[in-house]
């Protein structure tokens, strides 16, 4: 945790042209300033900064914060991180308040790590560019492969001399630490004496996100020898291996930009590709793909597009990692690149054009990749035929997130037709895997029920599955799910004049809301929308400081069941009961129902045409149906009692207009439910 002391003085500090001018070029406008959004690609400048508000807005692409959420949008920082970044830049020493000695230990080693790693760099590029040695065999065996200079240079090429000890012997006469050394493996011992690791190999460095050297991978040149053909540096507390992609420093931007990632396997292939133009691209370094490097790769983009040589062994390892990505949500798509050819070879072959048309035309979703292929394997045997239904049926039922509830049914419908089986009955399939997992997760959250409030509450960030578990079982979804909607949809337009969150707040302001942590979402949002409407992003809440606010946020955008038809089944008439609910006077209650029923063409215009709005409505209106069925219930109640005849006229007519609200309700929602 950074103490109070250091966020008031990182704060007072914080001037935003200067911050968003590390990273764009901007033009004073008026009281305004304008430059090229860092966030979409454009060529005339609609990003601007007001020094004054302190705030920035993109009127391209809508993205618009402060100088926190700036950084943390831009580095993909959190906001612990953003605020380390910013103490740096201004030279504020950041005061720890629950930093462990052993944490700042680890600290420590790191940085000292970074600056080893920094200075070997600059020697191995060096070695390649000024030593005989190094352009003599380094250089000329990157000319060789087609290399050219500026790609050598970005990525920081570089030769590591065959001499016994010619970077010990530097890194020792700089005095850094001969532990410090051996962690980073650029160093070994040997006989007693300190040896360089590397010899007689080109070199390439790997960069963390934000440009620093984690480590190396050393290739050697000679491909006769018996040594390893790369060698790489030890897990240590800056290089885990997990979660690294190579080449996500030059490749970020280019990824955001292009809304796609394109993931191949070697250092290499990544040089090329940027070589050739491509520049959205990473490499995994030719191991399966791990739930780390996917989050990364979903800090920039959903579209991971794999491509491996055609026979590649890569592929089944990398493959084995994949259902993971259906879990992050990434809709990942595969390629094979043909005739025994990887990307690198094969775009110094075809060329940047024809490559990235190659790579359009030959995708293939690979959870039907992968169906397709096991099915040509296992050819009419039924045994094995089933066995394989299950899979894919478990396959699918691990997309549960909201966002994805169409791609399920799309891959239950695609799979059905290539297995040739009954639609319905691989639903029921699936839907038999996703209880089975939240039986699983009932029972361990069960066990874990002794936990402190603190545990539940990381859990919660970090586990969305807790979260899932609770919106299934608990009364709650409407109310949840309004909520939802304001998180996601809140800052977009309604129409021309109204902020969705407003016009949801008009429609419902007057209803009752029972769960106290959607009431403080909604207290929270009101509060923006008045002081500062352009920080109401999802992104306000999933990075805000309070980690209630910001688990609970984070537990509604991945909840699982949104899609509004789901709830028919939460409105039989038995469920969730409770008398003491009935706290909103009838007549304020028709007031909201009829208020947000005015059935004006116009509106269903809107509505109509627009998916998001229908989600609205569809929202707004299911949460209206819920409060008038749970009303409905007490009044029926209240009417089986002995009665006066005047109470029981009374009763009987707000039954009646209850039933007229609801029949209202339900026509409303024929228009605007969502598939
Ligand atoms: N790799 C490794 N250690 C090895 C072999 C491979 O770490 N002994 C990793 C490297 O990250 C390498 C990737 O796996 O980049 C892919 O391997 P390969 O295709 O053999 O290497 P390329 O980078 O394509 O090198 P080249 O084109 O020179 O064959
Ligand atoms: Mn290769």
């Amino acid at each position: 945790m950074i103490s109070q002391n250091t966020i008031q003085e990182i704060l007072s500090r914080i001037d935003i042209l200067d911050v968003v001018g590390e990273f764009v070029k901007l033009k004073k406008r008026g009281a305004n300033y304008l430059g090229l959004c860092p966030f979409h690609n454009e060529k005339t400048p609609s990003f601007t900064v007001s020094p004054s508000k302190e705030i920035y807005k993109c009127f391209g692409c809508g993205k618009s914060g402060n100088s926190i959420s700036f950084i943390m949008e831009h580095e993909k920082y959190s906001y612990v991180e953003s605020l380390k970044w910013l103490a740096h830049k201004y030279g504020i020493e950041v005061e720890e308040t629950f930093a462990s000695a052993e944490q700042r230990e680890q600290y420590q080693t790191a940085d000292s790590l970074f600056i080893i790693n920094n200075f070997a760099e600059q020697f191995f590029s060096a070695a390649l560019k000024e030593s005989e040695e190094g352009r003599a065999i380094g250089l000329s065996y990157f000319k060789e492969r087609g290399f050219r200079e500026g790609i050598i240079e970005k990525f920081r090429l570089g030769y590591a001399p065959m001499e016994r000890d010619a970077f010990t012997k530097e890194a020792l006469a700089k005095q850094y630490n001969k532990d410090l050394l051996l962690k980073t493996g650029l160093v070994a011992e040997r006989n007693g004496t300190l040896q360089d690791n590397y010899r007689g190999r080109v070199i390439f460095p790997v960069h963390n996100h934000s440009g620093k050297v984690m480590g190396f991978g050393a290739r050697i040149l000679k491909t006769t020898d018996r040594a390893p053909k790369y060698i790489n540096t030890p897990e240590n507390e800056i290089y885990v291996k997990s979660k690294i992609l190579y080449g996500s420093y030059f490749a970020r931007t280019a990824i955001e930009k292009a809304d796609e990632c394109l993931l191949v396997e070697g250092y290499t292939d990544v040089v090329s590709l940027h070589q050739a133009g491509i520049e959205n691209v990473v490499a995994s370094g030719g191991t399966s793909l791990t739930v780390d490097q996917l989050r990364l790769i979903k800090k920039y983009t959903s579209n991971l597009t794999i491509i491996y040589d055609g026979d590649a062994a890569g592929i089944k390892a990398a493959l084995r990692g994949l259902d993971l990505a259906l879990e992050e949500s990434l809709n990942v798509k595969l390629v094979l690149i043909p005739d025994k050819e990887d990307p690198d070879s094969y775009v110094n072959k075809v060329g940047a054009g024809a490559f990235t048309e190659f790579i359009k035309k030959n995708k293939k979703d690979f959870i039907l990749f992968q169906l397709e292929s096991s099915l040509n394997d296992i050819g009419e045997d039924p045994a094995k035929k089933s066995e394989l239904v299950n899979k894919i049926a478990e396959s699918i039922s691990r997309i549960n997130k909201a966002e994805d509830f169409t791609k399920q049914q799309d891959y239950i419908k695609e799979s059905a037709a290539i297995l040739k089986i009954d639609e319905a009955g691989l639903h029921a399939l699936v839907n038999k895997y996703i209880r089975d997992k939240v039986t699983a997760l009932e029972r361990k959250a069960m066990n874990n029920a002794a936990d402190t409030e603190q545990n539940a509450m990381e859990a919660a960030v970090s586990n969305y599955d807790d979260a899932t578990f609770d919106l299934l079982f608990k009364d709650q979804l409407q109310e949840k799910e309004l909520a939802r909607i304001l998180l996601e949809y809140g800052n977009r337009l309604w129409d021309e004049h109204t902020l969705i969150a407003q016009h949801v707040f008009d429609e419902v302001d007057e209803l009752e809301i029972e769960d106290p942590e959607v009431n403080r979402l909604i207290t929270t949002i009101k509060l923006l929308l008045r002081s500062n409407p352009e920080q109401l992003t999802d992104k306000y809440f999933i990075y805000n400081e309070d980690k209630k606010l910001s688990a609970f946020a984070v537990s509604l955008l991945n909840h699982p069941y949104e899609e509004s038809e789901r709830w028919a089944a939460d409105f039989s008439p038995n469920t969730g009961y409770q008398k003491d609910l009935f706290r909103q006077s009838f007549e304020a209650f028709s007031r909201v129902i009829s208020k947000g029923n005015e059935t004006d063409l116009n509106r269903y215009k809107l509505i109509s045409e627009d998916r998001t709005n229908q989600k609205v409505e569809s929202a707004i209106q299911y949460l209206k149906l819920k409060k008038i069925r749970r009303m409905l219930l007490q009044n029926q109640d209240d009417m089986s009692g002995p009665l006066s005849d005047h109470k029981f006229k009374e009763l009987h007519f707000i039954h009646k207009s209850l039933k007229d609200m609801e029949r209202e309700i339900t026509n409303i929602l024929g228009m605007v439910i969502v598939n």
